[in-house]
């Protein structure tokens, strides 16, 4: 294949930067992937060159080491990069405050170092919705007040958040993309790639998705006495094919010498744990057994965006619904019962 240029994808085996290497790959940019694998697979690249019939050039190593680094940038003539790799399960996080500092933190510190070093100016860093911490209000903008969080996982996003910011500041060359995902969910259209987390999910759709395929018994709804419509939490789960395009779309912008710039990408739409689960039903034909449980520790009651920026600068405006992310998520979760395993 002929690309017009490469571009760095760290942590591109994990569950956003595979979809996103796709789309990077269907628009001309050849990813050159670097990850630890801590939490993804390698069997994702055969599952990219099933798709897109191209299997991107892969390095196994820890971003955190320089000199490995360095050596990739040696090889390739890299241009821009997408920075996704990080460790993100927020009671992990809680447990073992260090190793997120340190993964999260010294990963990408190390990242501008080299990038520096080989006069890389372009870069979009996987920032969330959690750096909103509980908002004052929903939907949230992208000048909402940032950083009073609660878990040391948001924390690192926050530091990090600042720390590009103040680099824009000082190095005007610098084209920095940070995006800040809301709930991503769902899966490529084709069932050959997705979410594939380890041990009990964390998030509602792969829990979800599991009680279906047996491997839970039900679900367990966290509380269901919030001040929202049915009593349980809303959020703004966004499709990851969705949120894939927005990278391209970012990356796009950032070679018009846009500087710094910030975009939240969801759906601006809230929707509430009994509906998600509702709409997986009926999508899919499929009964999830579910219990009521007391709220889980550090849940805010409202999260959803609003995205009109994005929109505006960039165009993204999100092409599937619920009901696809949801036909989509159990699509890859029962043809890979088992995950990439
Ligand atoms: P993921 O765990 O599937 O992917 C992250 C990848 O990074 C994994 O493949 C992992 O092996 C790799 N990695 C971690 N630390 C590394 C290191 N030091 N060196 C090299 N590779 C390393 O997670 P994801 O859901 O694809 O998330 C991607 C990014 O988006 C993360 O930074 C995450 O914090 C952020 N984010 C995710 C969500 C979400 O709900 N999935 C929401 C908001 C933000
Ligand atoms: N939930 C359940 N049962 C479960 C799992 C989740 O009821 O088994 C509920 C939660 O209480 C919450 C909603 O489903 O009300 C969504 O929970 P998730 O864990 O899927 O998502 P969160 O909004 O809590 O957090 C996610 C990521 C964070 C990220 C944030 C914003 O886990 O890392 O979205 O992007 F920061």
């Amino acid at each position: 294949m002929i690309f017009k240029e490469k571009v760095l994808v760290t942590g591109g085996c994990g569950y956003i930067g595979s979809h996103t290497c796709l789309y990077l790959i269907e628009n001309g940019y050849e990813p050159i992937i670097v990850d630890n694998l801590c939490n993804s697979n390698t069997e994702v690249l055969n599952r990219i060159k099933s798709i897109v019939g191209y299997k991107p050039i892969f390095y196994e190593l820890d971003v955190r080491d320089e000199n490995a680094l360095d050596e990739v940038f040696c090889t390739h003539d890299i241009k821009s990069v997408i920075h996704f790799a990080g460790l993100k399960a927020v009671g992990e996080s809680v447990e073992k405050p260090d190793l997120y500092y340190n993964n999260n933190i010294g990963s990408t510190n190390t990242l501008l170092k080299v990038m520096k070093k080989h006069n890389v100016k372009n870069i979009i860093f996987s920032s969330s919705a959690t750096v909103y911490g509980n908002p004052k209000r929903v939907p949230i903008y992208e000048n909402d007040p940032i950083g009073e969080v609660t878990n040391p996982y948001a924390e690192t996003k926050v530091k990090i958040e600042f720390l590009l910011q103040d680099l824009a500041n000082h190095d005007k060359t610098m084209n920095i993309g940070i995006l800040r995902y809301f709930n991503p969910i769902g899966a490529h259209k084709s069932g050959l790639m997705g979410e594939n987390p380890k041990g009990i999910p964390n998030n509602l759709m792969p829990y979800v998705t599991q009680v279906a395929i047996g491997l839970r018994d039900h679900l367990n709804v966290f509380g269901n006495d919030y001040d929202t419509r049915d009593g349980t939490c809303i959020r703004d789960y966004i499709h990851v094919c969705d949120l894939a395009r927005g990278h391209v779309l970012t990356l796009n912008k950032l070679h018009q010498n846009s500087g710094l710039v910030i975009y939240n990408l969801g759906t601006s739409i809230g929707t509430t744990v009994l509906e998600l689960v509702n709409a997986f039903e009926k999508a899919n034909n499929i009964i999830i057994k579910k219990e009521f449980a007391p709220r889980r520790a550090g849940d805010i009651a409202e999260c959803y965006a609003n995205c009109d920026k994005a929109y505006k600068e960039i165009g993204f405006k999100t092409e599937f619904n619920i009901v696809d992310c949801c036909r989509d998520s159990w699509n890859w979760q029962k043809k890979n019962p088992n995950g990439f395993n």
